[in-house]
């Protein structure tokens, strides 16, 4: 019985470290470039500031994409569930047509904005690296 028990344990460890090890890296690792965060403010700057105002603050009816409550709300979640609703639904007026390399760049200049650290490689835009990098607040 105590075998039987201790073999369960081993497997749940042996789990949570096959969990952890698939989305090993964070965004609090360094995953895009400072040059990266420059494109994506230019891309923000003509397609996403008129609502979500200058400084990511928010606007009238939309959310601000900076700042604890936004974070707290994807932590956890893969950078590619917030690339995905960012490149299928935004920008709200006319969604969609924004090339894979642009909106990878506007994760870089949003994660910037949220204090996240910049790296030496830019941040990819296969759906597979994305999902490979989980969201994390700024520590
Ligand atoms: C015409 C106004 C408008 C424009 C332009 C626009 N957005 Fe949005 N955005 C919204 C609204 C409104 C919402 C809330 C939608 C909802 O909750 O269903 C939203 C939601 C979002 C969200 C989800 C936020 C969250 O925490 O759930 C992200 C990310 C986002 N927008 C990014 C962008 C980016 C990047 C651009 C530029 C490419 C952009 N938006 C352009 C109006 C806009």
């Amino acid at each position: 019985m105590a075998i039987a028990r201790c073999k369960f344990v081993i497997v749940l460890v042996a789990l949570g470290w096959m969990a952890t090890a698939a989305t090993s890296r964070s965004v609090r690792d360094g995953v895009f470039t400072k040059a990266q965060v420059t494109r994506g403010q230019t891309v923000y700057n003509e397609e996403c500031g008129k609502c979500h105002g200058q400084n990511l603050g928010g606007g009238e009816s939309s959310p601000a994409l900076v700042g604890a409550e936004f974070m707290a709300k994807w932590q956890g979640k893969s950078v590619n569930s917030l690339y995905e609703v960012t490149r299928t639904t935004m920008p709200a007026d006319d969604p969609g047509h924004l090339s894979r390399r642009q909106v990878a760049d506007l994760m870089a200049y949003i994660l910037s904005a949220n204090e996240l650290p910049a790296g030496d490689k830019d941040l990819e835009s296969s759906a597979d690296a994305l999902n490979d990098i989980r969201m994390e607040a700024k520590k």
